[in-house]
């Protein structure tokens, strides 16, 4: 999967040394080659290659590193981080195509591990509202079974009708589930999703009580992909918001040990 080009290449070795699973091997002209046996396709061979020499054919375009447009200053992004907040209110606009394919791209960059790439995205938006009513069904099933009243109260609300709150959904339109088939590789796409949704300047909400929902439901399941093999990591209900904040929200020390 990954070529080097031997005109290229100067036979630097750092592609070599670089390479976790020792799959760039010497040419006996000094340059490199890819032993294919070994390579988990990471492709940081491609992103360390001074000269470009490096590349995986049928793979996305790399994007040359520019340090206006790379670099982050830790404190904007502490501060991005801080100030994000699950949404509560979400004012029924949808997240435009371009802004979902954002949201996706911040997911599929997150790490796997052993670079598996497994994580798959199931982008509720046409058929959300076919969906609503069993996500609710399925998560008043769930509430009825662990006895937990309060709970299935909401779902009652929800039957009552227009104008009641939605306390599952509250409001949104619009979900992404996130499955994988390595733990915790969906929840670090998670992650970059709901941050980006906030650079976006859209609402995000960590949906646990659909999640469990769906996982509890065998016709949602089937729906989501969800298999024995593969998880639902979580869902995230996104769209735009009219809620703002003004300060951050405060938190607990880091419960870290210095050893
Ligand atoms: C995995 C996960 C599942 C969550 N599920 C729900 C949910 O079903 N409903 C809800 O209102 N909030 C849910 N939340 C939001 C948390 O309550 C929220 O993150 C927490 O109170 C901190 O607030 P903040 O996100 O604004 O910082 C969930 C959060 C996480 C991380
Ligand atoms: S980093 Fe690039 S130039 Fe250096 S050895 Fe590897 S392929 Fe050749
Ligand atoms: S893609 Fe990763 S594993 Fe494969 S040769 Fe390059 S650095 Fe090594």
């Amino acid at each position: 999967m990954v070529e080097i080009n031997s005109s290229l290449c100067t036979g630097c070795g750092i592609c070599k040394e670089n390479c976790a699973v020792h799959a760039i091997v010497l040419n006996e002209d000094g340059t490199c080659r890819c032993n294919k046996t070994w390579c988990f396709g990471c492709g940081q061979c491609v992103a360390v290659c001074p000269t470009g020499a490096t590349a995986m054919p049928g793979l996305e375009a790399p994007v040359e590193f520019d340090p206006a447009s790379f670099e982050l200053d830790p404190r904007v992004l502490l501060n991005a981080m801080r100030f994000r907040r699950s949404i509560r209110r979400f004012s029924g606009e949808k997240a435009s195509r371009k802004e979902l394919e954002m949201l996706l791209d911040a997911g599929r960059c997150a790490p796997t591990s052993s670079n598996s790439q497994s994580v798959g995205f199931t982008v509720l938006d046409r058929e959300f509202e076919t969906l609503r009513p069993k996500i609710w069904k399925a998560f008043a099933r769930m509430a009825q079974e662990n006895g937990r009243k309060l709970l299935y109260r909401r779902y009652e609300n929800y039957l009552a009708g227009p104008g009641q709150p939605d306390t599952l959904f509250y409001g949104g339109n619009q979900m992404i589930a996130v499955t994988s088939e390595v733990r915790p590789d969906g929840g670090l796409a998670l992650a970059n999703m709901e941050l980006m949704a906030h650079a976006l300047g859209l609402g995000a909400l960590y949906c646990g009580f659909a999640a469990r929902a769906i996982e509890g439901d065998p016709e949602l399941r089937e729906y989501f992909g969800i298999t024995e093999k593969r998880s639902l990591d979580g869902c995230l209900v996104v769209g735009h918001t009219g809620l703002k904040f003004y300060r951050t929200a405060p938190r607990n020390p880091a419960r870290a040990a210095w050893q």
